[in-house]
């Protein structure tokens, strides 16, 4: 989030029952310290007042072209804004933009805009579908706004579900901090990244597994898709949420982890392999469930495919590649025999048995190991990890040109 901070954003609020969950983007995008000047039309306001606005962002919210003091105030705002948002964006707004109106603050200021503009439509389901609108939207695309949305769920009471339903706050949210980083430096760029445990069958009910949460591997999804990657994330199962804008591909074995990423890595630019596949798989699972009365079970195990060693001959050249080493011992000495036998660039190593790093908890503290040496890096969130990475893959992207 650190991003956001001090960056000018406009919050375009029109008249639509979605305007109570504006609040709630006015609410995060402040407390990423950003400075939200939100902007309601007439009808918005009759929805959600605008001092419920003031109170949120701490300024005013402005309601009308013609409040004395403010009569420049639409040209002074699409000259200084560095991003609009709308949301939600109705059908009736949609329309007025299209056709390049200002007869109120928020088309007038729409029409003086220099930053980005990013609208979330909201609106009956018949609305959506109408030709006018699809046509609206088709141009609005066209001329470069960035449309997110809507989604199909519940409507207003009564409405039922369908294509309508604004997007989620937080990942509105997730899209202005995207839209914020002006050189989106990865834009352009694929990145695949592996996360979480795999479980591998030992009978209908067992399964063997590991205790990765998954959460290293989502927060470098996250981050790489804020720098502007198209992102790939292939998780074992995991109880966390999908990141904002990447593509999901859900696995559940080390096998079906092997073929998605055999899949993707032909076009990744980065790979990113955080996930802690099963090692090891029954050799042969029981068809039916084992049962304590028959006494002690003894499993063959055998191991799994190497992911990561078997990506070697199928990678894009030029791709940077990061594994992962949790280990027992010495970690930077057995990160370093895998940067070589699977010619990584980077191998991020961190003790299994250290308080606060590893699996199943908010914090990591890693060490970095490359080519030229060791770089540990102190205890910190999963995410500000996750930042730190790849800003060190940021290096050797822009030194591969
Ligand atoms: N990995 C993989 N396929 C596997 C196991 C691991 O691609 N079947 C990846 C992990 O995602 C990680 C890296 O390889 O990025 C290192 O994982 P680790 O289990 O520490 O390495 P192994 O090579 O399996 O070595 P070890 O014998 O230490 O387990």
């Amino acid at each position: 989030m650190s991003r956001v901070a001090g960056r000018h954003v406009v919050l375009g609020v029109s008249g639509g029952i979605a305007c109570y969950k504006s609040c709630v983007v006015a609410r995060r995008l402040t407390e990423a310290g950003a400075e939200v000047e939100a902007v309601l039309t007439a009808a918005a306001a009759e929805f959600v007042g605008p001092v419920t606005f003031e109170a949120l962002t701490g300024r005013a919210a402005i309601t009308s072209l013609w409040q004395p003091g403010r009569a420049l105030d639409h040209v002074r705002l699409g000259r200084e804004a560095e991003l609009i948002v709308v949301a939600p964006a109705t059908a009736h707004l949609l329309a007025r933009v299209a056709l390049g109106l200002a007869d109120d603050f928020l088309t007038a200021l729409l029409l003086a805009r220099r930053a980005p503009l990013l609208m979330c439509p909201a609106m009956n389901d018949q609305m959506y579908a109408h030709p006018e609108t699809q046509s609206n939207l088709a141009l609005l695309r066209s001329r470069g706004v960035h449309l997110l949305g809507p989604v199909t769920g519940p409507l207003a009471r009564g409405e039922g579900a369908g294509p309508g339903r604004m997007v989620e706050p937080e990942e509105i949210v997730a899209h202005a901090e995207r839209l914020l980083r002006t050189a989106a430096p990865w834009q352009g760029r694929r990145a695949l990244v592996t996360a979480g445990p795999t479980r591998e069958r030992l009978d209908p009910v067992r399964v063997l597994t590991n205790r990765s949460s998954g959460r290293m591997g989502y927060a470098l999804a996250r981050d790489a898709w804020l720098r502007g990657a198209e992102v790939t994330l292939v998780s074992g199962p995991t109880t966390l949420e999908p990141p904002p804008g990447v593509e999901m591909v859900r696995v559940e074995s080390t096998a079906e982890m092997a073929a998605a990423v055999a899949e993707a890595l032909p076009l990744a630019d980065l790979l990113l392999m955080a996930a802690a596949p099963a090692d090891y798989r029954p050799g042969a699972p029981l068809q039916e469930k084992a049962r304590r009365a028959d006494g002690a079970l003894k499993l063959d195990l055998e191991p799994t495919r190497d992911i990561l060693a078997e990506s070697l001959p199928k990678r894009k050249k030029g791709a940077v590649v990061v594994g992962f080493a949790l280990e027992t011992g010495d970690p930077v000495a057995s990160a370093q025999v895998k940067l070589k036998a699977k010619q990584l660039d980077l191998v991020i190593a961190n003790d299994a048995t250290e308080r606060g790093a590893g699996p199943e908890v908010l914090t990591n503290r890693v060490t970095v190991v490359g080519k030229g040496g060791a770089e540990a890096l102190p205890l910190m969130s999963k995410e500000e990890v996750a930042e730190a990475i790849l800003d060190r893959v940021q290096e050797l992207l822009s030194k591969r040109g």
